[in-house]
């Protein structure tokens, strides 16, 4: 029998609870708006002692892939302007794996759980995803389309047609809401993202990592061992606002906003561009609580400017809010 924890709190003012998939019957009902990022956050219970999950409106798991992983050459990461590149290559215990390791774990967390999956063919897709259905407290699955360190990882989103392939493929095996979650390095989102909405998805979440590369320049080679890597943290936060507010233009799902969030001035901007809510990634590794902080931030904007619900900020600084 399928147990989803009691998610928001309706009577709370103000509200920060949201809905990620209001036009799907189970919904993903948060009581705030703020997630971990996946791959940032292991698979939730790695920081259960020094985070209060129950303040967060969910984690998202590492992604997990068919079979396990071991993840890339090493060194996997590196210090940049403002940022870091990574390449870990998604080390993971499989489907089956998680499923036995970590499922009875995610049961057992004050907040609810996305899983973040990744596959290779339609058919891996389905089964993969069909593995997490109708777990405890497993609310929706991210299909991760756009993961740059995994050979023929960007395929899925940077072809609206393969994107949309894929997420029917996700929709086949699952029951749950399914959120996307593309990636930037295209030129233009919106026709990605629209396909993606046309497939069946019920949110959108954006960005993943742009790729990049840093020379060792004592070796004369890159320092990733797998040569490049993903960049993320403050120094795409910019450009990710930038595809939010495209993307929340075009699409009429929900759209998580991630890329660079460390302070609650920084949510609030995903969340004026469009967002209905954020992820925090690199910023849990400086400090592991950010999450929970903005959480809070939040509550205390919406305090001071006498707000009821957060979803009075969503999409503020877009022109349909300025001449309404
Ligand atoms: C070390 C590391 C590992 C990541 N692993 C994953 C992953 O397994 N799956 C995924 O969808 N995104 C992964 N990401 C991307 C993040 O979820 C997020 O999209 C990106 O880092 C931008 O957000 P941020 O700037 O807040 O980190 C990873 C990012 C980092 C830094």
């Amino acid at each position: 029998m399928r147990a989803i924890a009691p998610t928001t709190d309706a009577s709370e003012t103000p509200s920060l609870a949201v809905n990620l998939a209001p036009g799907h019957p189970y919904g993903v009902r948060l009581r705030a708006p703020v997630l971990t990022a996946s791959g940032t956050f292991g698979f939730g219970d790695e920081y259960r002692d020094i985070v209060d999950l129950a303040a967060l409106g969910a984690i998202v798991t590492k992604t997990v892939t068919p079979e396990p992983r071991e993840g890339n050459r090493t060194p996997r990461t590196v210090e940049t302007p403002s940022g870091m590149l990574n390449s870990i290559g998604l080390p993971n215990p499989g489907g089956e794996g998680a499923v036995r390791e970590k499922a009875p774990i995610w049961a057992d967390l004050p907040c609810p759980v996305v899983v973040s999956i990744a596959a290779h063919d339609p058919e891996s897709w389905t089964t993969l995803a069909a593995r997490f259905d109708g777990l405890d407290n497993v609310v929706a699955i991210e299909a991760n389309l756009s993961c740059p360190n995994v050979a023929g990882g960007l395929d899925y989103s940077t072809d609206p047609t393969t994107a949309a392939a894929t997420l029917k493929a996700v929709r086949r095996g699952v029951s749950l809401p399914v959120i996307a979650k593309l990636s930037p390095n295209v030129t233009d989102l919106r026709p990605i993202a629209r396909a993606a909405e046309d497939a069946g998805a019920d949110a959108l979440s954006l960005i993943n990592t742009l790729l990049g590369m840093v020379i060792d320049t004592d070796a004369a080679l890159p320092f990733l061992g797998a040569g490049a890597g993903g960049l993320s943290g403050p120094a795409i936060r910019p450009l990710a606002v930038r595809c939010v507010y495209d993307v929340a233009g075009t699409v009429s799902i929900p759209v998580i906003g991630m890329g660079g969030v460390v302070t609650t001035d920084d949510a609030l901007q995903f969340l004026m561009a469009g967002a209905s809510a954020v992820q925090v990634g690199t910023a849990t590794f400086r400090e592991p609580r950010t999450a929970e902080r903005v959480v809070d931030g939040l509550r205390g904007y919406l305090e001071r400017r006498g707000l009821e619900s957060i979803g009075d900020v969503v999409g503020l600084a877009r022109p349909e809010c300025a001449s309404g």
